[in-house]
């Protein structure tokens, strides 16, 4: 079983994909910790009703990102996390966690990175008008995402189609593709020339 936390900052239902898949042993993986930096986000109760630890933290109550990571990593430590799971965690994570967990921080993005990196991405893509968008896979590395690419899978935008369906599109895409390629990562089935 490879020990996982969770970052979250909102809904959480790529966590709840998570929290399914290991459930239904589809994903060797406990889920020692969750991680949020908002009060009151949806994530939290998911993580409240699987039984899962969390650690709710106010990121301005810090001096730094340093001040925060630094207490974060201990909670990591104490409870033997071996990789960082990025699921919707709105803040750039910064060298105290980057060097702590050298490759073994994943997050997921909701377009083909380059295209569509920061905020909104699946507004950005509505906005450009592309036919096609889809979901990224992708280790963490300092920028805003920029890691190297562990998993793409597409997913097209119809003509006239309205947010709330592509983004049902796209969350349909992530919730199935997430736990299957962590669970590739945590077997070494496959590996990555990250
Ligand atoms: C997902 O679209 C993910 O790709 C992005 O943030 C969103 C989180 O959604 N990083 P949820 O909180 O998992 O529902």
């Amino acid at each position: 079983m490879t020990k996982i936390a969770v970052f979250a900052s909102g809904n959480g239902t790529n966590l709840q994909a998570i929290i399914d898949a290991v459930r239904r042993g589809e994903l060797a993986a406990s889920i020692e910790l969750v991680v949020c930096d908002r009060p009151g986000a949806y994530c939290l109760t998911r993580a409240r009703e699987a039984g899962i630890p969390y650690f709710m933290f106010y990121p301005r109550k810090y001096p730094s990102k340093a001040a925060y990571e630094e207490l974060i990593l201990q909670q990591l430590t104490e409870a033997g996390v071996e990789y960082i799971v990025l699921a919707g965690y709105m803040r750039i994570i910064g060298l105290t966690l980057l060097n702590a967990y050298p490759q073994r921080i994943i997050n997921i993005h909701p377009s083909l990175l380059p295209s569509f990196p920061g905020r909104d991405a699946i507004g950005q893509a509505l906005d450009a008008g592309v036919p096609l968008t889809g979901v990224t896979i992708h280790y963490v590395d300092e920028g805003i995402d920029t890691g190297p690419t562990i998993a793409q899978r597409p997913v097209f935008i119809d003509p006239g189609e309205s947010r709330e369906s592509l983004e049902q599109k796209i969350h349909a895409v992530e919730h199935e593709l997430y736990p299957q390629v962590l669970q590739e990562i945590f077997t070494q089935r496959r590996v990555f020339n990250a």
